[in-house]
C-alpha cells in the first residue's frame, strides 16, 4: 500500500489552515479534512493585513485548528506519514509560527518533515481536484501574487509572466479603497459593477499588444482616480460606473495577455496532445466575469478551462498537505529540520 497521509499547515498571510490529505498509489487523493480561520475581521479595520497582528492571531489559533483537523479526520499524529508546512513566500512571522510548528511535531514524531513553497501549493492543487496530467498553465491571481506558470512536472515550474507593479487583487483592493469601498475590495467592486455602465469610462489596456507576457495594473488604478476625481462628488451610480468600467478593462487586459500564454503552450508542446489546460486559481478567481472571459478564451483555443472549487482555490492547507505528498510520491526528499523561513522565494 502506498498511500500517505499527510498533515499540512499554511500560515502565510491572513489564514490560518490545518489540513489531512491522502494521496492513494494511483495518485488521487482525499480530503480528509480542512480547516481554515480566516482573520480577515481582525485585519478589515486597517485596511489590509497587519503582518504582527496576523502573526499573533497563527499562535494564538494553530494548534487548536491541528487539533481540530486530525479529529475530524480520526486520524492520531502517530497515523500520519509526514508534516507539511509552507515555508515562503509570505509574511516572515505567521511562516515561522507555521514551520516552527510542523518542526516541533515532525521531531516529536519522528516524521519527516516537508517545507513547501505556497505557490507550488496553488499550482498542483487542480491534480487533486481534477486529476491533471503535466504539462499545464496555471494563472494565480490572488492579493499577493499575479503569475502565469508552466507546470511541467512536480518540483518543475516555469514562470512566464508576472506583474510588473500591483498585483491584481492589489489593483481590485486599491480601487476600491479609492472610491471608499470596504476592505477587501475585490468582492466590493464586483457587487458594484453588476449596476454600473462599463462603457461610461474609457480605461487604458496596460501592455496591450506587448510581446512579453508580463501584467501591469497601476496604470489602471490611476486611471480610476483621474477618473473619480474628474466625477466628483461621486453618487452611487457614479461609483458603480467606475466599478464596472475597471472591471471591464480588467477583463480585456487578462484577455489579451493569457492569450498569449496560450498561444506559447501551443507552440511549445504542438498541436497533438489532446486538451491542454489552463487553470486558475488565487482569491480573484472568483470574480464571475474574469472567469467567464477566461473560460471563452480557452474555448476559442481549444484549451479546457479547469478553476478548482472556491475553497481551494484561495488560502488552505490542503495544497500545502497535497503538495508534500505528491513530492514524497515523486521520491524527492523530505527536510531538515534546520530548514529557514523564506519570505521572499524567488
Ligand atoms: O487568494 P486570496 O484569498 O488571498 C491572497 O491574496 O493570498 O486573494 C484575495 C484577493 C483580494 O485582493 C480580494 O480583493 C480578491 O482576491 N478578490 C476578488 C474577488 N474576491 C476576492 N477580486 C475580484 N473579484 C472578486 N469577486
Ligand atoms: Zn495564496
Amino acid at each position: 500500500d502506498t498511500a500517505t497521509c499527510i498533515l499540512g499547515i499554511e500560515t502565510s498571510c491572513d489564514e490560518t489552515a490545518a489540513a489531512l490529505v491522502r494521496r492513494n498509489g494511483d495518485g488521487s487523493g482525499e480530503i480528509l479534512s480542512d480547516i481554515v480561520f480566516s482573520q480577515l475581521d481582525e485585519h478589515a479595520a486597517y485596511g489590509g493585513v497587519v503582518p504582527e497582528i496576523a502573526a499573533r492571531a497563527h499562535v494564538e489559533r494553530l494548534d487548536g485548528l491541528i487539533a481540530r483537523a486530525l479529529d475530524e479526520a480520526g486520524i492520531g499524529l502517530g497515523d500520519i506519514d509526514a508534516v507539511a508546512a509552507t515555508s515562503g513566500p509570505g509574511l516572515i512571522g505567521g511562516l515561522i509560527v507555521g514551520l516552527m510548528t510542523a518542526k516541533a511535531l515532525a521531531a516529536a514524531r519522528g516524521k519527516p518533515l516537508y517545507a513547501i513553497n505556497h505557490l507550488e501549493g496553488h499550482a498542483l492543487t487542480a491534480r487533486l481536484t481534477d486529476r491533471l496530467e503535466f504539462p499545464y498553465l496555471l494563472l494565480l491571481v490572488s492579493g499577493g501574487h499575479t503569475q502565469m506558470i508552466l507546470v511541467r512536472g512536480v518540483g518543475d515550474y516555469e514562470r512566464w509572466g508576472t506583474t510588473i507593479d500591483d498585483a491584481l487583487g492589489e489593483a481590485f483592493d486599491k480601487t476600491a479603497k479609492l472610491l471608499g469601498l470596504p476592505y477587501p475590495g475585490g468582492p466590493q467592486v464586483e457587487r458594484s459593477a453588476a449596476g454600473g455602465d462599463a462603457d461610461r469610462f474609457s480605461l487604458p489596456t496596460p501592455l496591450r499588444g506587448d510581446k512579453r507576457l508580463d501584467f501591469s495594473f497601476s496604470g489602471l488604478k490611476t486611471a480610476v482616480r483621474q477618473a473619480a476625481q474628474a466625477a466628483a462628488p461621486l453618487s452611487e451610480q457614479d461609483i458603480a460606473d467606475i466599478c464596472a468600467s475597471f472591471q471591464k478593462a480588467i477583463t480585456q487586459t487578462l484577455q489579451e495577455r493569457v492569450a498569449r500564454s496560450l498561444d506559447r503552450f501551443s507552440e511549445t508542446f504542438g498541436q497533438t496532445r489532446d486538451r491542454p489546460a489552463l487553470v486558475v486559481a488565487g482569491g480573484v478567481a472568483a470574480n464571475r466575469m474574469i472567469r467567464e472571459s477566461l473560460s471563452d478564451l480557452c474555448g476559442k483555443r481549444g484549451f479546457r478551462f479547469v478553476a478548482p472549487p472556491m475553497r481551494l482555490c484561495t488560502d488552505n492547507a490542503v495544497m500545502i498537505a497535497w503538495a508534500a505528498a505528491e513530492r514524497m510520491a515523486h521520491g524527492m526528499e523530505s527536510d531538515g529540520l534546520d530548514v529557514a523561513p523564506r519570505a521572499r522565494w524567488p
